[in-house]
């Protein structure tokens, strides 16, 4: 008898996951619009979410079967989101109807410490306010000043090389993981321009920023499971009063820029980071900004800058391998700027002028979307309507939109070849047939990504650096295939991104 209480009990409890799994599911009914059918928990994202096939390759494909459609709906987990396939429709909800659409839908719930208080997480006149506070920090005239403290942690990681290079026997070069290698110069760059704080992942693996600022990413271990855990069952997250980041972890953090703030105000010492950078806003800003929502800003760099700007390196530096007859274009621009500097240490102003180096970087931005889709809230009631003003699609308050980045990137109505990997398309004479809006690395509108000089000044100032000393080679453990071999969210090779790193002969 206990045995078929227990039985029951079992059955009854599967009946309820089951239910719960599939009760989104009608979200579209009654609405007009096309969707694939979802299945439980997973909703339309089941091959990547397993680890089947990778985020990138999983959207581009889902975009592939339904472009005949303006917008379509789909399931992330058991959230309904309607994506836009139509680069005019991208236009109007993210640049010219914005009002409807300002933020992000919150993808966590949970009253985590620091992470509401990041600029991408804040909505409405919030975001708004601390969005104007911060624009003047990512300005060119800013960065270039910020430039000589990356300078140093490529000196840095370059000197490291040379060090492995000396172990090695002549002429056969360096095998490495390039990300191991940029994750550590990542994580100094990290440390320097945005924690104001000095240290040396090369020599000394181990150091403690490295350590707390890895187990607090979401892209690997308990980390991940946690924050998997707040978006498939948020209730239960909240109501257990999870939390996804150790508080300790998060603490040091904290204690790092308030003390380091501290103690510049009373020593009036100057720094161009964006510590001082902050400081600075906050003055004139006249906004009281917390600590914590100072301090979450700097940490925004751990989520939005360590691992894209040290896989933007590996991609690139994989298309340059495979590609030598573009890795020697650039090797020459290079080395043209190289001999401009008469000696000099390279500049911000010296990486503005490869435009060579701009073409390429766009075109591994194209080919490898770092960012595979972006998102937004529908915040009032707004009616879409074609261009002749005939409806499309009625959006109400709370729902999520979708914009398949990675889709527009490998449709070879706007790039011809997706495959191909091809800097030209961003010549100055092929830039003008590009379409508007389906070009879109670093999002698209006021919500666009604010760090996108940042970022490309960091990619393009490491790869001159490695270029003008190395050669970049295929190594036996090479990935074969990216596209096919990357899985989950993050565009990697499971076994790493190794390659040959060749001494050039005219090192200086
Ligand atoms: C290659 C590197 C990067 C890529 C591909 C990238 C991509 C993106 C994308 C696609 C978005 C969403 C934009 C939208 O919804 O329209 C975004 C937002 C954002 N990114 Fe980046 N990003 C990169 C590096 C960085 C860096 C270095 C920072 C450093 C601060 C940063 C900070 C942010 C912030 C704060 C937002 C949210 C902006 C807001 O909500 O107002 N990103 N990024
Ligand atoms: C800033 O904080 C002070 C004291 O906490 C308060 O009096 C003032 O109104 C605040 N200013 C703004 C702009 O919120
Ligand atoms: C989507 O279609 C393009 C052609 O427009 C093709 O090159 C690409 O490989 C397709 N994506 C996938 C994942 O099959």
């Amino acid at each position: 008898m206990v045995c078929l209480e227990i039985c029951l009990a079992i059955l009854g409890l599967a009946v309820l996951i089951y239910k719960w799994s599939t009760a989104t599911h009608n979200a579209f009914d009654g609405r007009g619009v096309y969707f694939e059918k979802p299945r439980p928990f997973f909703g339309n994202m089941g091959a990547s979410i397993l680890f089947r096939t990778s985020f990138q390759k999983q959207l581009s494909k889902l975009y592939n079967r339904t472009k005949q459609y303006k917008i379509v709906g789909l399931f992330s987990f058991r959230t309904p989101m309607i994506q836009l396939n139509d680069p005019e429709i991208i236009k109007k909800i993210c640049i010219k109807d914005f009002d409807h659409f300002p933020n992000h839908p919150s993808f966590i719930q949970s009253n985590e410490r620091l992470l509401n208080d990041m600029l991408s997480m804040m909505t409405d006149q919030r975001w708004k306010h601390m969005r104007n506070t911060l624009t003047p920090v990512f300005t060119a005239a800013k960065m270039r000043s910020m430039f000589a403290l990356m300078d140093d942690s490529f000196g840095e990681c370059l000197e490291h090389l040379s060090g492995l290079s000396k172990g090695s026997k002549s002429g056969e070069g360096i095998e490495l993981d390039m990300k191991v290698l940029c994750n550590k110069l990542s994580n100094d760059l990290i440390a320097t321009t945005a924690f104001g704080l000095k240290v040396n992942s090369f020599e000394t693996p181990d150091n403690e920023f490295y350590r707390i600022g890895q187990s607090l990413t979401f892209s690997r271990g308990s980390q991940l499971f946690k924050f998997m855990l707040s978006i498939i069952v948020p209730k239960v997250f909240l109501f257990f009063n999870l939390k996804i980041f150790n508080g300790q972890k998060v603490e040091y953090f904290v204690r790092l820029v308030v003390d380091a703030m501290k103690y510049r105000e009373e020593h009036n010492i100057n720094r161009p980071d964006m510590i001082q950078l902050l400081m600075e806003s906050k003055k004139e800003n006249e906004n009281n900004w917390t600590d914590d929502e100072i301090v979450a800003q700097c940490f925004i760099f751990f989520f939005a800058a360590f691992e894209n700007n040290a896989n933007l390196i590996c991609t690139t530096s994989l298309e340059l391998l495979e590609n030598p007859d573009i890795q020697q274009r650039l090797y020459e621009e290079v080395k043209e700027i190289q001999e401009s500097l008469k000696g000099g240490s390279l500049t911000y102003d010296a990486v503005q002028k490869m435009k060579y180096m701009d073409m390429v970087i766009s075109e591994s931005l194209r080919k490898w979307t770092l960012a595979a889709a972006t998102d937004r809230l529908c915040s009032k009631d707004y009616t879409l309507t074609d261009e002749d003003g005939t409806k499309l699609f009625d959006f109400k308050v709370g729902d999520r939109v979708n914009i398949p980045i990675v889709g527009l990137h490998w449709d070879d109505q706007y790039f011809p070849e997706p495959r191909k990997f091809d800097p030209e398309r961003f010549s100055d004479e092929r830039k003008n047939d590009l379409v508007p809006y389906t070009y879109l690395p670093f999002g698209v509108g006021p919500r666009n990504c604010i760090g996108n000089r940042y970022a490309l000044m960091q990619v393009k100032g490491m790869l001159y650096n490695l270029l003008i000393r190395y050669k970049i080679e295929r190594s036996p453990k090479t990935v074969k295939d990216l596209w096919e071999e990357a899985r989950g969210f993050n565009l990697a090779p499971k076994a790493g991104y190794w390659m040959r790193l060749v001494p050039r002969k005219q090192i200086n």
